[in-house]
C-alpha cells in the first residue's frame, strides 16, 4: 500500500516542480490528448475508432487509453495515462493486452452497502490499471440515480447522497492506496444522457447541496481523491466546466479540495472563462481544443494569470505526488490474480432478493430432478453496461461478435460467466436444460415439464442514451408471463442497469435483481439461488410501480434541433427539489413496487431495545439485532431520521446503517453515532449547514418502509 506523503511535503515538492517548469511545459500538462496507442517509433498502433486531428494524437509512449498527457522527463514527471474504470479497466481505443476483469456494476456494488467491498474493488481496479501501464482511474461516478431512465444509472451509486458518497469514497481510497490517482465524476448533475451536452439542469441551491452535491462532498472530503471530472451539462445556465461557483467556491474553497479538475471528454467550451472559473485540465475529444495553444495565448495576453496557470499545474502535481507517482523507484508489477475472486465476492453480496413467496428460494438441489433455464444468454454469459465504461472482458465476449464494431462504446458486451453451468454444478442430480427464450412457446413448454423454471431477463443500458420507459425490452414480459403460466414455480433473475417495471410481479413467486454482475456473476447467481450464499443486498434505489409515479412521467428532451441534427439548448427542471428517490415516494405517499433499502433474506432478523441519546457532536443510536431464523445471514440495518416539521424536508432521510453477519440464534448490540451534520439542512441565506431546533424522530428498520423501531430526540440547534 502507498504511504501518502505529508501535506506540507507534497505542496513543497509540487511548488518546486512548478517553479522549474517553462510556460510550454505548464501548458502541456494542463492540455490533455486522446490516449491513442502510439508505438516507440511514433506510429499509431492499430486502427482509430474515429478520425482525430493530428494535434490531438499523442507522441510515443501512449499505451492506449482514454486520455494521455505527455510527461516531463527532465523533472521526473510521468506521462498521465488515464483510463475509464467505472466497472473495471476499459479498452476503448484497443491497446495490446487490454482485456480486463468486469466487476459488478457500481449500482450492484452499492446494493452491498458495504464500503469494505467498495474499497476492495477500488484497490483491485488500481492493480489492473497499473498492470496495464495506466495511472489515473476515471471511475467513481457519484451522480445520484435521480432519473431512473438514464442510460448511466448502472454506473451510479443509487439515489441517496449519504450511501452514494460513502460507497464512492471507499472505492476512491482503495484506488489511491494502490498508487493510482482516482477521479470522482461527473461534477455535477449529469442526471440524464438525452441532450447532456446542451441541457441545463435547473435546481435550487438547497436541493443541490443536500442532494447531488452532498454525495460529492462526502465522496471528496472523506477520500482524499486526486481529481474531479466536470460534467458535460450546464447547471442553472452555466456549463459545469466553467462554473466558478461549483468548481472554485464550493469544491476548492468550501470543501478544501486540493487536487485538480479535469473536463469530461470534449466537455470544455471556453479557454479563459473555463480556466478562471476553476477548470485545471482539458480533455478534448475529436474536435476543438480550448486549452493548448489558445490557453498559452490567454496567459500571454493576461486573460489568465500566471498564478492561475501555476495553480492548475500545482494541483495536478500534488495529486501525483500524493499517491507516489513522482517517485524514482520503479514499482514491481502488481499481482492481479485475485481480481476475479474479488469480483465474485462483490457479486454474491450485490444480488437483491426482491420477492420470495412461499419460500420458493433457496432451491434444494437434492429434491430437484429438472431445471429449465431460459433466456438472457444464460448458457454462456451475463450482461454488462455500455458506453465509456464498457470493458473488453478477459476470456472474450461469447455473444456479440468482437468484430461487429471497433468501438466498445456502443456494443453490447457480454461477460463470459455462465449461470447455466453454475446451476448445473450446484444441482448435479438434476437435468438442466436451456432455451434461448426467442421462441416463447418452446420456452413455456420447457418450463411446463421442469420442476422449476429460471428466466434470465436483461435490459442493456448505455452512456449516450436513455431508456424510453422502464419496461423490459424485446418481449421479455411476454416470455416471463408465458413461462410462469406454464410453471408457477418460476424464478426471474434480472440483469438490469437499474429499476424496471414488473407487470408480472404478483404472479412470479421469486425475483432476484442481479444488476450487471460481472465476471463472477454466473456462480454468484447460482450460490444465491441454492442458498450457498444468503442474499444480503438491499436496493440503493426505489423501483416504481409505474413511470406515472415519478416526478416526471416523461423524460425531458430537446424540443428543437439545428441543421445538423444537434439538439438546441434546453432546460430540465428538477422541481421535486429535496424529494429525490424514496424521499419523493414518501413525500407524496406513493407506494413503490419495491422501496429503497428493500431486500429479503433466507433467515429472519428481529430488532429490539432502541436507545437514542444526544451527545456533543452526534446522536447515539443503539439497538439489538437478532438472527431468529434457521440460517446464517447478513442484515443491513438502516437508520432514518425525520427533521422537525415546518422545514420543508421530506419525511425521512437515511443517516446511517450497519451490516452484520449473524449465525442463527445469535444477537448483537449495534451502536452507531450519527454526526449532527447528517441532521442538518443547508441554510441558503447564511450559506452554511445548520442543525435545526426541535424534535427529531429516529427510525431503525430493514428498509426505508420496513420500520422496526422508533424513538424521538430533542435537539437544541443553537448549540451547534
Ligand atoms: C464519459 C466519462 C469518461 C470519459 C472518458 C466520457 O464519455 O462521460 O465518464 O470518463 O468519456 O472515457
Amino acid at each position: 500500500m502507498t504511504t501518502h506523503n505529508a501535506p506540507s511535503t507534497i505542496d513543497a515538492r509540487a511548488a518546486r516542480l512548478v517553479q522549474q517548469m517553462t510556460l510550454d511545459e505548464k501548458i502541456q500538462i494542463v492540455s490533455g490528448l486522446v490516449g491513442i496507442p502510439v508505438g516507440d517509433d511514433g506510429t499509431v498502433q492499430g486502427e482509430l475508432p474515429i478520425p482525430f486531428p493530428p494535434e490531438l494524437v499523442p507522441g510515443p509512449g501512449a499505451v492506449g487509453s482514454d486520455g494521455y498527457v505527455p510527461g516531463i522527463d527532465r523533472l521526473g514527471i510521468p506521462a498521465l495515462q488515464l483510463v475509464g474504470a467505472g466497472v473495471g479497466v476499459t479498452d476503448q481505443v484497443r491497446r495490446p493486452g487490454g482485456a480486463a476483469t468486469v466487476f459488478p456494476s457500481p449500482m450492484g456494488q452499492t446494493a452491498t452497502w458495504d464500503p469494505e467491498l467498495s474499497y476492495a474493488f477500488g484497490a483491485a481496479l488500481a492493480r489492473e490499471i497499473r498492470a496495464q501501464g495506466c495511472n489515473v482511474a476515471l471511475a467513481g461516478a457519484a451522480n445520484l440515480a435521480l432519473e431512473p431512465r438514464s442510460g448511466r444509472v448502472f454506473e451510479y451509486h443509487g439515489e441517496d447522497p449519504v450511501l452514494a458518497g460513502t460507497m464512492v469514497a471507499a472505492e476512491l481510497r482503495g484506488t489511491q492506496d494502490e498508487g493510482v490517482v482516482a477521479t470522482i465524476k461527473h461534477f455535477a448533475a449529469n442526471f440524464q444522457e438525452t441532450g447532456r451536452h446542451v441541457l441545463s439542469a435547473q435546481a435550487d441551491e438547497r436541493s443541490l447541496r443536500q442532494g447531488e452535491l452532498l454525495a460529492f462532498e462526502i465522496g471528496i472530503t472523506t477520500s482524499g481523491v486526486g481529481a474531479v471530472m466536470a460534467s458535460y451539462n450546464r447547471i442553472n445556465g452555466t456549463y459545469a466546466s466553467e462554473h466558478s461557483t461549483l468548481l472554485t467556491e464550493i469544491l476548492k474553497q468550501d470543501w478544501d479540495f486540493e487536487g485538480w479538475v479535469m473536463s469530461d471528454w470534449g466537455g470544455t467550451h471556453s479557454t479563459a472563462a473555463a480556466a478562471v472559473a476553476g477548470l485545471d485540465q482539458e480533455f478534448p475529444l475529436n474536435k476543438e481544443r480550448h486549452f493548448g495553444p489558445r490557453l498559452k495565448r490567454a496567459v500571454e495576453d493576461g486573460e489568465v494569470s500566471v498564478e492561475r496557470l501555476d495553480d492548475m499545474c500545482h494541483r495536478i502535481l500534488r495529486s501525483l505526488i500524493d499517491v507516489g507517482l513522482i517517485d524514482s523507484s520503479p514499482k514491481s508489477p502488481p499481482d492481479t490474480t485475485d481480481s476475479i475472486e474479488i469480483a465474485g465476492r462483490i457479486a454474491d453480496a450485490s444480488i437483491v432478493l426482491l420477492r420470495n413467496e412461499g419460500a420458493l428460494l433457496p432451491l434444494d438441489a437434492d429434491v430437484l430432478a429438472s431445471i429449465a433455464v431460459i433466456g438472457g444468454h444464460a448458457d454462456v454469459a451475463v450482461l454488462s453496461g455500455g458506453g465509456s465504461s464498457a470493458i473488453n472482458p478477459i476470456g472474450g465476449d461469447p455473444v456479440t461478435d468482437p468484430n461487429a464494431s471497433f468501438e466498445l462504446f456502443g456494443r453490447q458486451v457480454w461477460v463470459p460467466s455462465s449461470p447455466l453451468d453454475a446451476i448445473a454444478v450446484a444441482a448435479p442430480g438434476a437435468t438442466t436444460t436451456f432455451s434461448t427464450g426467442d421462441d416463447v412457446v418452446a420456452a413455456a413448454e420447457a418450463a411446463r415439464t421442469a420442476d422449476v423454471a429460471i428466466v434470465f431477463a436483461t435490459q442493456w443500458t448505455s452512456e449516450g442514451s436513455d431508456v424510453e420507459d422502464l419496461a423490459l425490452p424485446h418481449e421479455q414480459n411476454e416470455l416471463i408471463t408465458a413461462v410462469v403460466e406454464a410453471n408457477p414455480r418460476t424464478i426471474v433473475v434480472l440483469e438490469t442497469g437499474g429499476a424496471i417495471l414488473m407487470p408480472w410481479a404478483d404472479q412470479v413467486p421469486a425475483v432476484l435483481e442481479a444488476w450487471y454482475p460481472g465476471h463472477g456473476g454466473g456462480p454468484a447467481v447460482a450460490r444465491v439461488l441454492f442458498g450457498v450464499a444468503s442474499p444480503s443486498a438491499k436496493l440503493p434505489i426505489s423501483f416504481p410501480r409505474s413511470v406515472d409515479d415519478l416526478p416526471h412521467p416523461q423524460l425531458t428532451g430537446p424540443s428543437a434541433f439545428d441543421d445538423e441534427g444537434t439538439p438546441m439548448p434546453f432546460d430540465v427542471t428538477y422541481d421535486a427539489g429535496l424529494a429525490i428517490g424514496y424521499k419523493w415516494f414518501d413525500t407524496r405517499g406513493i407506494e413503490p413496487a419495491f422501496c429503497f433499502g428493500h431486500g429479503l433474506s433466507y433467515t429472519n432478523f428481529e430488532y429490539s431495545d432502541l436507545v437514542v441519546s444526544l451527545d456533543n457532536s452526534a446522536v447515539a443510536v443503539s439497538f439489538t439485532l437478532a438472527n431468529t431464523g434457521g440460517r446464517v445471514g447478513s442484515e443491513i440495518a438502516q437508520v432514518y431520521v425525520s427533521l422537525p416539521v415546518g422545514l420543508g424536508e421530506p419525511p425521512w432521510r437515511l443517516v446511517a446503517w450497519a451490516k452484520r453477519d449473524l449465525q442463527p440464534g445469535r444477537t448483537e448490540r449495534i451502536a452507531l453515532d450519527v454526526p449532527l451534520r447528517r441532521l442538518s439542512i443547508w441554510d441558503v441565506d447564511a450559506s452554511r449547514w445548520r442543525v435545526p431546533d426541535g424534535e427529531f424522530f429516529v427510525r431503525v428498520g430493514a428498509s426505508s418502509r420496513d420500520v422496526r423501531l422508533q424513538d424521538g430526540v430533542i435537539v437544541d440547534g443553537s448549540r451547534w
